[in-house]
């Protein structure tokens, strides 16, 4: 058993409300499945009232941290570490000029494997201890990414790309061999440990009507892979889907179609959608992934929260690096309140904005965000039975944090201060349930 003496963050995992105990324990122990099998959340709650049922039970005192569940990243591609901060007007320029070129350096393994472990120390410097990463079309982007990640204890989920047109020699697949690839990968990394596997079309046109329905096909004969795409992102993307797909009511429905939308799929971007739409991912059980930061630095629009919520679908906060500008979860939180704030979708009329509280935006990079991945109580909170990833944070790392922390009048004062002020020097340690050392 391990125990940890400090404030501690979770939240009530039937209703998502914030729980804080400002002098609290958190113990941790070996879960079910023996010695390799992922430690897990024993009791958590306040220390002098848990202590009891504990007699010598050895804790370590970290007084001037907050223990958080580890952030959830829903959508991130880790072969655009190096894209991040490559201006263009617009997604599809940005894919053409910088996203292409830097995903064909990943036909050689060495690179790869060079970027996967960069990759993977960027996710615990940030606090991140799940991810839902996008791989290039290359298969060995994946056993680059997927070797490097199991000694590690990390719970990550990728898949190889699919994309058999409209892409450029040197990242694009064909169809059969793509569909056997990623059928040869499911195989050799679904379940291998806390890997999981997600089939993964990049999007509608670079995918191919067979590839499409081959995907979903497989889809269906493997129901606990996940599957991971993006959808209505920007305006002239979801022209040219209208020209490709003229007989489709709408770009999501596309997926819907070929029987990619589904519990476990989860769609990065998700902001030109109508009510229909909505509704058709809140029935399918389908999640979208909100990435605020490359919606900002695209210029793609805003997710419109207000809307979600009200419909009751599925969704998390995500990364999106390299379209998005930071794998700080403070700084997706932060983008993501004011694209609430602005409330406007890019294309469409003007939405009155809504403020998102501080501890919800928390909660859709954590724990709504593993529900979304149909991994709740599995990981994304600190409930007991959940496996014990989390974060210590420090309050005080910079000082004007410490100056606006100090003032803080009640824990959603205070998650606002990290979400507005906090960066990775926050993070003073990432704890990984699989992991062997701390
Ligand atoms: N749509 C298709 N591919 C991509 C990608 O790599 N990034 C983003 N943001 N959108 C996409
Ligand atoms: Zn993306």
């Amino acid at each position: 058993m391990k125990a940890y003496r400090a404030a501690i963050l979770s939240f009530d995992p039937d209703t998502g409300a914030p729980r804080y105990w400002s002098d609290g324990l958190l113990v941790t122990g070996p879960g079910q499945g023996g010695a390799a099998a992922p430690r897990v959340v024993l009791a958590l709650g306040s220390f002098h009232e848990l202590i009891r049922h504990y007699p010598g039970l050895s804790v370590e005192s970290i007084p001037d941290r907050l223990i958080a569940p580890g952030f959830v990243d829903l959508h991130v591609h880790y072969p655009q570490t190096d894209v991040i901060g490559s201006p263009a007007e617009g997604l599809l320029p940005w894919l053409e000029h910088h996203t292409f070129p830097q995903e064909a350096r990943f036909a050689d393994p060495l690179h790869a494997a060079e970027v996967a472990d960069f990759f993977l120390n960027e996710l615990d410097r940030h606090g991140v201890t799940t991810a839902l990463t996008f791989c290039t079309s290359h298969p060995q982007s994946v056993d680059a990414l997927m070797s490097a990640a199991q000694p590690r204890g990390l719970r990550l989920i990728a898949g190889k790309c699919l994309q058999d047109r409209h892409c450029p020699d040197g990242v694009r697949d064909t169809t059969e061999q793509s569909l056997l690839d990623t059928e040869a990968l499911i195989l050799r990394w679904h379940g291998i440990g806390r890997l999981g596997y997600a089939i993964t079309p990049r999007f509608a046109p670079t995918c191919s009507d067979a590839q499409l329905q081959g995907a979903g096909e497989l889809a269906a004969r493997h129901p606990g892979v996940w599957v991971q795409s993006h959808v209505a992102e920007n305006l002239d993307e979801l022209a040219w889907v209208r020209e490709l797909y003229p007989q489709d009511r709408s770009y999501l429905e596309v997926y819907a179609r070929f029987g990619l939308l589904r519990e476990r799929s989860v769609y990065a971007h998700c902001l030109h959608l109508d009510q229909t739409d909505r509704e058709l991912l809140r029935e399918r059980g389908a999640a979208a992934a909100v990435c605020p930061t490359s919606n900002f630095f695209l210029g793609s629009g805003c997710f419109d929260f207000a809307s979600a919520e009200r419909t009751g679908f599925l969704h998390g906060l995500a990364s999106d690096v390299g379209g998005g500008t930071s794998f700080s979860p403070f700084r997706t939180m932060l983008a993501a309140y004011e694209a609430g704030r602005a409330g406007f979708t890019g294309g469409g009329p003007a939405k009155a904005g809504v403020s998102l509280a501080p501890s919800r935006l928390w909660w859709l990079h954590t724990a709504g965000a593993a529900r979304a991945l149909g991994l709740d109580g599995v990981v994304g909170n600190l409930a007991p039975g959940c496996e014990a990833d989390f974060v210590l944070l420090d309050p005080r790392a910079t000082p004007l944090l410490a100056r606006r922390t100090a003032q803080a009048r009640d824990l959603e004062e205070l998650l606002f201060a990290l979400i507005v002020l906090g960066d990775e020097r926050v993070v003073t340690r990432t704890v990984r349930a699989g992991s062997v050392i701390d």
